[in-house]
């Protein structure tokens, strides 16, 4: 097979599983989006355009100095210089990430379902990866982790990625368990990387344990709980000699100058971030609450989306819900079947939402 061949291949193979600008239509802006599991929370919005306002003329034109957005960001994590770096989206971190797997020429262990961007870099560097599927509950979704131990002491990858919690199944590995999973990984020269982008809609972190290791990458993202996607914000945490390695591979400035000027100002709105997050998480109770009054099952996850079964119903619910609302349903995996997702994006959304719901049920 020639290169070119090659590049086709793996072209064809990763192209579906995102979007694609040239054939895709844009998102109708009079629909409520509760697809992609973002936060249109007014007041972050309104903050942003605030902030935007005093923009400096010079920042729109200049390449950008980052100083002043890292010495905000460690600050705001309490880690110390060096231990940080940032990225557009948790999505770079992980590809680079990869590309720190695929120096190694090792394989790397991810889980099934997941993010999509998981499999694509895979394929795309051609790093050889085993997948750890989860059994669905009705309690939610689970993964084998003594499993995950036996395979990371036999097969030694580079790297594991876990998303804690994972999408789309809403799961959470406790962190006792992912620590002992660090544990064997950095016995056996594997680095762990827990993508915490659901961070805080979950609680469940382990940014705290960076310092001492030198085999944990921890993953925030900005465009979710934060409200940031129109920036396309995260960043990666780890020991000095980590990030070092990881840095080594990005482009020659992380973010733009008018990113950093808008995550370093909203990361001084620590009360309105902690606020926003909470207010979606009650607004998730309560519009859960309202489905399984209707008789539907929930599969509780954490993060700010819900999982329901629709059962005998789910044409009628869609019938309804496609006038006005993008959701999935469909997700290409087996352990998903029958499921609907509904991102919680705001509270206004996630009422309406109910609310067509329970009329479209009623009218049955
Ligand atoms: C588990 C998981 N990781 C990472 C991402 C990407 O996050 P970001 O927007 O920060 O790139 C997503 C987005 O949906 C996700 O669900």
């Amino acid at each position: 097979m020639t290169t070119s061949e090659r590049w086709w291949r793996v072209q064809a193979r990763t192209a579906p599983l995102r979007p694609n600008w040239h054939t895709e239509s844009s998102r109708d802006p009079n629909f409520l989006w509760a697809d992609k599991n973002e936060n249109f929370d007014p007041r972050i919005a309104q903050a942003v355009q605030k902030t935007l306002r005093d923009l400096p003329n010079h920042l729109v034109g200049s390449y950008p100095d980052l100083g002043p957005v890292y010495s905000r960001l460690t600050d705001f994590f309490s880690v110390d210089n060096g231990q940080a770096l940032i990225t557009n989206g948790v999505d770079e971190g992980i590809r680079l990430t990869f590309q720190l797997a695929q120096s190694t020429g090792r394989s790397i262990f991810m889980t099934a379902p997941t993010f999509a961007m998981y499999s694509v870099y895979a394929m795309a560097l051609g790093i050889d990866a085993q997948t750890f599927t989860y059994e669905r509950h009705r309690s939610g979704f689970a993964l084998d982790t003594d499993q995950i131990m036996a395979a990371i002491e036999k097969l030694k990858p580079s790297i594991v990625f876990l998303a804690n919690p994972d999408s789309p199944t809403g799961s959470v590995i406790p962190p006792e368990v992912l620590l002992k999973i660090m544990d064997r990984a950095g016995k056996n020269g594997t680095i762990l990387f827990i993508d915490e982008a659901y961070y805080p809609y979950s609680e469940e972190t382990l940014l705290g344990e960076i310092s001492g290791q030198d085999n944990l990458l921890v993953a925030r993202s900005f465009d979710k709980a934060f409200g940031l996607a129109g920036f396309r914000l995260g960043a990666l945490f780890g020991n000095e000699g980590l990030i070092d390695s990881i840095s080594r591979r990005r482009s020659m400035y992380e973010i733009g100058a008018v990113q950093a000027f808008v995550l370093e100002r909203m990361l001084k709105k620590t009360s309105l971030l902690s606020e926003v997050a909470h207010d979606i998480r009650n607004a998730k109770r309560e519009f859960e609450a309202r489905i399984c009054s209707l008789g539907f099952e929930v599969i509780p996850t954490d993060g700010n989306f819900s999982l329901i079964l629709f059962g005998d119903q789910r044409d009628l619910v869609r019938k309804k819900l496609e006038k006005t609302t993008l959701y999935r349903d469909q997700f290409g995996h087996p352990s998903m079947q029958d499921i609907s997702r509904i991102s919680i994006v705001s509270k206004g959304a996630a009422n309406s939402i109910a609310f067509q719901i329970e009329e479209a049920v009623s009218q049955k």
